[in-house]
């Protein structure tokens, strides 16, 4: 979704800006646009289409001289995308400019406001009554801290803004409600973004802005207000990742790069929380008495980690014999969930900003529920809001279809449930202790998924596969859990229309679907119910399907007797596989989409961090 950056210092801004928003193009975009407070005033240049375009008209931000700016990515929301809706938007009196990210819920009954009073709207966002509103204000009191104040008491909905005065050549605003927002303190010189990667190539220290913070900074200072307009501190943290961790290094694609890190961020999830084959969770605040308590717990996430959910009902169920509900944030806040202080919901976000997964923790913790959540992102608005947070270090995952994220929360949620097991003594100490070793152990195995031999395989199915329009991911148990994740895949970036089912459900209904040359994608890899998947692979053969079949290497004959072809993955403790199962499913989605030509790491109509509901 929309990606903000804003540099006040010594340097020239606009190329400044360019850069990062180089760094937020994995967000999802559709126009980009810079304004640069320079000798002739506020001058924005802003385009439709990438940012080379942007790059191009401004001569590599050339054309736009000055030291303080601002600089956007659209992802459309209000209003198709254009030269004329992309940011920044200025007030009809070219006082005020601004960027902003987040959805103004109220801006048509503004819009009419502002009209009623003579002003002039040039495009049909919601962004654009924000630089009026100010502007309106700034006009009435000719004091722009006020002015500014006084418009986003007026604004309904989520807003991430900076904003620019032509009568203020040095200063910037910046402004900061249910939308990401980092302040970034150099050496004579601040910075704001949607992200840590923008702006990492010019500082480490950074603050982590809280919902209606304020930020009014120049190149030589900074202060901050509260929601309350009082004056607060914002201690800068240091970011101690390399931006090399957001870059390609060397691979063709991020996300390909990203499936080749699994190893490495599975290394660091897991193994500083185990210790002599226990889990070791300091982050989890409950006390054994208060977990002994939970009666039920709900896993609220969208996508990708909602599937991670998906997969832990059957886990936390089997181990820790609690009920246990996943559910997509969207639907979760409407469903008048039944919560109480015996309730424990976990909140799956990679970004830690998706609108929905953030909507519905708020909604739990109004109902007392215990909140825990699973973020990759430190500081995010989720990670602040829950009772508490377990990290995921899945370090910046920038393709937009995630799959490190993925087997990070996968990894996190075996953690929780050992865990439990062990307070809750649902399963016997030996038990846990090879559970835990098997955890540990996790890494090798998935780098064993990644060998090159395993990979050419994988390559050749995707070239010969590759042109099917649809496909069936079908699996019982686990296997039927991992196969949403791996029909995700397939249809996010290889546009390949696909159904994942329950394989024994295929003949209430969606068997009508399979006709001679259908592609089935069948994973077999839970043991006792192997029998049962072969019998439903014969079906659909039975009905012409063409079956690609997944299983675990000490299946792979006994499978071979009944699928077309088989690919496998080693054998690990049964609640551990759907981790190793996962990962052919992202090379072949990979490799799928490169022979249809898609744009791997950013898919048609897709954004890596959803902040709209
Ligand atoms: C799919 C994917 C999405 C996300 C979903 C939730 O590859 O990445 O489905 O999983 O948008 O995002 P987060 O985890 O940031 O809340």
């Amino acid at each position: 979704m929309c990606g903000i950056v804003g540099y006040v210092g010594r340097q020239q801004a606009a190329p400044i800006l360019l850069d990062g928003l180089s760094k937020l193009e994995y967000r999802g975009y559709d126009s980009a646009g810079i304004c640069v407070h320079g000798p002739m005033g506020l001058e924005a240049m802003k385009t439709k289409g990438r940012l080379q375009a942007l790059r191009d008209k401004t001569d590599d931000g050339k054309k736009l001289p000055g030291v303080i700016g601002i600089g956007h990515t659209r992802w459309a929301t209000h209003g198709a995308p254009s030269d004329q809706n992309s940011h920044p938007h200025l007030s009809d009196d070219g006082v005020i400019a601004v960027v902003h990210n987040g959805i103004i819920e109220n801006y048509m009954e503004l819009k009419e406001m502002l009209i009623s009073k003579g002003c002039h709207f040039h495009s049909d966002t919601d962004t654009e009554v924000i630089s009026n509103l100010i502007a309106l204000h700034y006009r009435e009191h000719h004091d722009l801290l006020e002015a500014v104040r006084q418009a986003i008491r007026r604004l309904e909905g989520s807003y991430a803004l900076g904003i620019l005065c032509r009568e203020f050549p040095r200063q910037m605003i910046a402004v900061k409600k249910d939308s990401p927002l980092i302040f970034g303190f150099g050496d004579g010189e601040y910075f704001i973004a949607s992200d840590v990667p923008a702006i990492l190539k010019h500082t480490r220290k950074v603050a982590y802005l809280e919902d209606g913070d304020m930020a009014v900074f120049t190149a030589n200072s900074v202060s901050f207000y509260n929601a309350l307009g009082e004056p607060v501190r914002r201690t800068p943290e240091t970011i101690t990742w390399e931006l090399s961790a957001a870059e390609r290094g060397g691979f063709p694609h991020f996300m390909l790069k990203e499936i080749y890190d699994q190893p490495n961020v599975l290394r660091d999830t897991i193994h500083p929380r185990i210790q002599n084959n226990h889990v070791v969770l300091d982050e989890i605040p409950f006390s054994p008495s208060v977990l002994k308590k939970i009666r039920r717990i709900y896993i609220v996430a969208c996508g990708s980690s909602y599937y991670v959910g998906c997969v832990a009902k059957y886990i936390l169920e089997k181990s820790c014999k609690i009920p246990t509900e996943p559910i997509v944030a969207s639907e979760f806040r409407y469903a008048d969930p039944i919560l109480d202080e015996n309730t424990l919901c976990l909140f799956i976000s990679q970004s830690g900003e998706t609108a929905d997964t953030l909507a519905a923790l708020r909604e739990a913790k109004a109902q007392k529920a215990k909140t825990l959540a699973i973020v990759n992102v430190v500081g995010s608005a989720i990670a602040k809001a829950a009772d508490q947070v377990l990290y995921t270090w899945a370090g910046p995952e920038i393709a937009v279809a995630t799959t490190k994220a993925y087997s990070t929360q996968l990894a996190t949620i075996y953690l929780i449930t050992l865990y439990l097991a062990e307070v809750l003594e649902t399963m016997a100490q030996e038990e846990i202790q090879a559970a835990c070793k098997a955890l540990y152990g996790l890494p090798e195995q998935i780098q064993a998924c990644l060998s090159q031999e395993r990979i050419t395989q994988i390559q050749y199915y995707a070239s010969t596969l590759f042109d099917h329009r649809d496909a069936f991911f079908i699996g019982r148990n686990l296997d039927s859990a991992t196969c949403l994740e791996g029909s995700l895949k397939l249809k996010e970036i290889a546009y390949i229309h696909s159904e994942a089912y329950a394989a024994g459900e295929l003949k209430h209904g969606p068997i009508s679907l399979i006709e001679p040359g259908t592609l089935v994608l069948a994973i077999a890899t839970v043991a006792p119910l192997f029998e049962k998947t072969m019998a439903n692979i014969k079906e659909v053969k039975a009905r012409g399907a063409h079956v690609l079949c997944l299983t675990t290497e000490d299946l792979e004959q006994e499978a071979k007797k009944t699928a077309d072809h088989v690919i496998t993955v080693p054998k690990i403790h049964p609640l551990l596989q759907p981790s190793l199962n996962v990962i052919p499913l992202q090379t072949f989605s990979y490799y799928t989409a490169l022979a249809r030509g898609c744009d791997v790491d950013q898919p048609r109509n897709l954004a890596k961090s959803v902040t709209v509901e």
